[in-house]
């Protein structure tokens, strides 16, 4: 008898399990797991078809399709044309993350919380390209949003300022929507706003699954690679860590920031955490203001509270300098040691291990009675404090605390600490 093969394929992540589950063993998805012939299961694994789509409208340039000598390449190649320059305060800002500017034809992914300022951020950046400051002159730059109608997108450049009539806004989720209209335009760049809202037709499951993900980013990839115009993609981090997050893309794209800052800080922080076109040890340092993000040129104490300028110095803080991508930072250490019968360790801006072990050298190595006492750590403005260099300030600071001795507030401290209660010197 002609029996159909079937296999069992889930329609959230595309695995196949092999036999039926109530629950995807591999995306945890109730009721995700389906059964399919064989013939559709690429189908609806999405491969097949997003290959096929997206190769049936992207323009064909038969000379990429074989091996082509170097210098053939670089014939063809305007050489000038490597990287799209971002002017300005804040575009130099944003060029210097990218490692000196917006590579043609590159996928860049912009991920953070959010609420933390990524339309922000690239909507300005489309605004800076779209003006062609320092470039090629102006150029269309399309900025496509699912999140956003384009009236409120355009409220928001209202609010920045924006005027420039190269800009153009599109509100789509359909992926091949948006790259067939845009092709008219011939844009100098394109922003996709976010990842979690565009679908590819064909593909399985609704817009933000890990399948549509993937497949959305692998298209747009190809679309920049083909036509050399760069795509710059938002992505959302949950704080659960989002199965379909920027998490799982970060191999696709070849460029990847994330956007950092805190909720009631208007600092924002951009650091590179892959770049296939330069380092990934910058940051960019912005301040969200009513208008737009502007770039802050000194950042070096813009992690101080007020305390600090205050006349009367309060025991349990303490000053680190440390250095984060090219920069300097002043950051400040709070510490707060209180007599406790139950003794817990609550940290905020600093590693948990790296503090138990600080405190356990203080013990140890300088005699102090923390044991019976519950510590506090804070870094103010929502630093992330990673580099061992802020060990001295750590321990200064619970020193300060647990002796009820104010350090003065013109003393800052650098130094990792040993386990044998040394001072090492900081590598950076
Ligand atoms: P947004 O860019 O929408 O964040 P995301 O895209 O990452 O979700 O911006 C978030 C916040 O920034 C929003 O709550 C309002 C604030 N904001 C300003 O303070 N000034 C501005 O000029 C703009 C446009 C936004
Ligand atoms: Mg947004």
């Amino acid at each position: 008898t002609g029996k159909v093969k079937v296999s069992w394929v889930c329609e959230n992540c595309g695995a196949t399990p092999g036999q039926w589950w109530g629950t995807c063993p591999s995306c945890q998805t109730p009721g995700s797991v389906k059964q399919f012939s064989e013939s559709e299961v690429s189908r609806v694994r999405g491969v097949e078809v997003s290959e096929a789509l997206v190769r049936s409208w992207l323009p064909k340039k038969p000379g990429n399709l074989a091996p082509q000598s170097l210098a053939e390449v670089n014939k063809g190649r305007d050489q000038s044309e490597w990287r799209i320059p971002l002017s300005g305060h804040f575009g130099m800002e944003v060029a210097s993350v990218l490692g000196g500017g917006l590579v043609p034809g590159s996928l860049v992914l912009v991920g953070g919380d959010p609420g933390v300022g990524k339309s922000t951020l690239l909507l300005q950046v489309a605004a800076i390209i779209a003006q062609g400051l320092g470039y090629k002159g102006p150029a269309p730059v399309i900025y496509v949003s699912g999140e956003e109608s384009i009236e409120q997108i355009a409220n928001r450049a209202d609010r920045m300022r924006i005027t420039t009539g190269n800009l153009f806004l599109y509100s789509s989720t359909d992926i091949e929507d948006i790259l067939d209209k845009i092709q008219t335009l011939s844009p100098q760049a394109l922003i996709v706003d976010s990842i979690q809202t565009v679908y590819l037709r064909g593909v399985t499951g609704s817009a933000g699954n890990i399948m549509q993900v993937k497949e959305c980013t692998s298209a747009l990839l190809r679309f920049a690679k083909q036509t050399n115009i760069p795509v710059l993609l938002i992505g959302h981090v949950t704080k659960t860590g989002d199965i379909a997050g920027p998490r799982v893309l970060e191999h696709i794209v070849d460029t990847v920031l994330y956007m950092e800052g805190e909720r009631y800080s208007s600092y924002r922080l951009l650091r590179s955490v892959k770049n296939r076109f330069g380092s990934t040890d910058e940051l960019g340092v912005f301040e969200m203001s009513q208008s737009g993000l502007q770039a802050v040129s000194n950042p070096s104490e813009m992690f101080l509270s007020e305390h600090h300028t205050d006349s009367e110095v309060l025991a349990g803080l303490a000053i680190a300098v440390i250095v984060d991508g090219s920069r300097a930072f002043v950051i400040e250490i709070q510490a707060l040691c209180v007599f406790n019968s139950v003794v817990s360790r609550q940290v905020n801006g600093v590693q948990q291990s790296r503090a138990n072990m600080i405190i356990s050298v203080l013990v140890k190595q300088a005699g102090l009675k923390l044991q019976d006492h519950a510590i506090f750590l804070n870094v103010v403005s929502g630093f992330n404090l990673i580099e061992t260099a802020g060990d001295l300030a750590v321990a200064a600071a619970i020193c300060s605390s647990f002796l009820e001795f104010p350090i003065p507030n013109d003393v800052a401290f650098i130094g990792e600490i040993g386990l044998g209660g040394e001072l090492l010197r900081p590598t950076n």
